[in-house]
């Protein structure tokens, strides 16, 4: 049966260690120039409703790199800005290219793809979720920290499509995690309640209780695409979120900060502290390719690839 990824819950947590140690192994293949090409003669569709530079690369180059090729599609270009049913799409698409990857605006869009392909699908950023880039975040913490099951994030900020991924990551991995939020930007309830089942799981509107004793301090954008016109009232209701170094006091003395880019400076993050931290953020950019080629090789290579026992 195909396996789809639109959201981290569709993995166990013995199969996100596993796309883990290969993301380490496909990194190192690349860094020593060794070509390791398992998909050739595989495509991939790439569906984007919205902007994208490091999702649309990644995945491009991932492609690329493994020895397959990789397909952009945008709504103004194909029948889908048009009207054409997902379903049909979906059934259209099974027929030439061995995976879709979708960037899009409602999870419901993601999860109806998958439910009529015939081949996995995989969620590059919805309104709700963005589960590659957190796939990417736990491998980045491993470098840096360690077993992301011992490292403690808080994101501070928005309860947006990145929070709600690392709400299902802390859920999947039972990783202390927290978050803060303003009040009425919170995450996902459903997804609050079943973090609250941890009790290392915070949620609070103060950030400077969520970063007491954290390693990772986590951050993105105020304003997600398709909020541009809530702009104002966003900048207004945020305000007191921004990541800066009176904030980095409460936090350990050793804890790093990410950033899932693109990155606002002044509004969410310093400059001062994002330049301090960038090693850090551009890595986690830069783990993106090395994560989703692990995705993509057990996705798309077939049972051969299902991890080990
Ligand atoms: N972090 C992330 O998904 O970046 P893009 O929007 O550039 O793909
Ligand atoms: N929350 C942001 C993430 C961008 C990668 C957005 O949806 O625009």
């Amino acid at each position: 049966m195909k396996r789809d990824f639109t959201r981290l819950l569709d993995i166990t947590k013995k199969e996100c260690d596993h796309l883990l140690k290969r993301a380490k192994r496909i990194k190192e293949l690349r860094r020593k120039g060794k070509p390791y090409q398992p998909l050739k003669g595989k495509n991939l569709a790439m569906i984007f409703e919205k902007a994208s530079t490091r999702t649309r690369i990644s995945f491009e180059i991932g492609m690329q790199e493994l020895g397959g090729h990789a397909v952009f599609l945008s709504p103004t270009e194909t029948q889908i800005g048009r009207g054409e049913p997902i379903q049909d799409t979906a059934r259209v698409l099974s027929r030439y290219v061995h995976g879709i990857m979708v960037r899009t605006f409602a999870q419901g869009i993601v999860d109806d793809l998958a439910q009529w392909a015939t081949v996995p699908v995989i969620n590059g950023l919805s309104d709700q979720l963005h589960p590659c880039q957190i796939l990417a975040d736990l491998f980045t913490i491993g470098e840096y920290k360690g077993d992301p099951r011992n490292v403690k994030v808080a994101y501070i900020g928005d309860g947006n499509n990145v929070a709600n991924s690392w709400l299902e990551a802390a859920i999947l991995l039972k990783a202390p995690f927290a978050i803060a939020a303003p009040k009425g930007y919170g995450p996902d309830r459903e997804l609050v309640v079943m973090a609250s089942k941890n009790p290392d799981f915070v949620l609070t509107d103060d950030p400077k209780e969520a970063v007491r004793d954290a390693d990772v301090i986590y951050t993105d954008v105020w304003v997600s695409m398709g909020q541009e016109k809530e702009k104002t009232s966003r900048k207004k209701a945020f305000k007191g979120y921004k990541i800066d170094d009176r904030l980095l006091k409460a936090a350990h003395r050793d804890a790093i900060v990410m950033h899932c880019l693109p990155a606002y400076r002044g509004q969410e993050i310093t400059d001062d502290v994002f330049e301090r931290f960038s090693d850090v953020i551009f890595t986690q950019a830069e783990n993106r390719l090395h994560v989703q080629k692990a995705l993509l090789e057990w996705l798309l290579k077939g049972p051969a690839t299902a991890p080990a026992e």
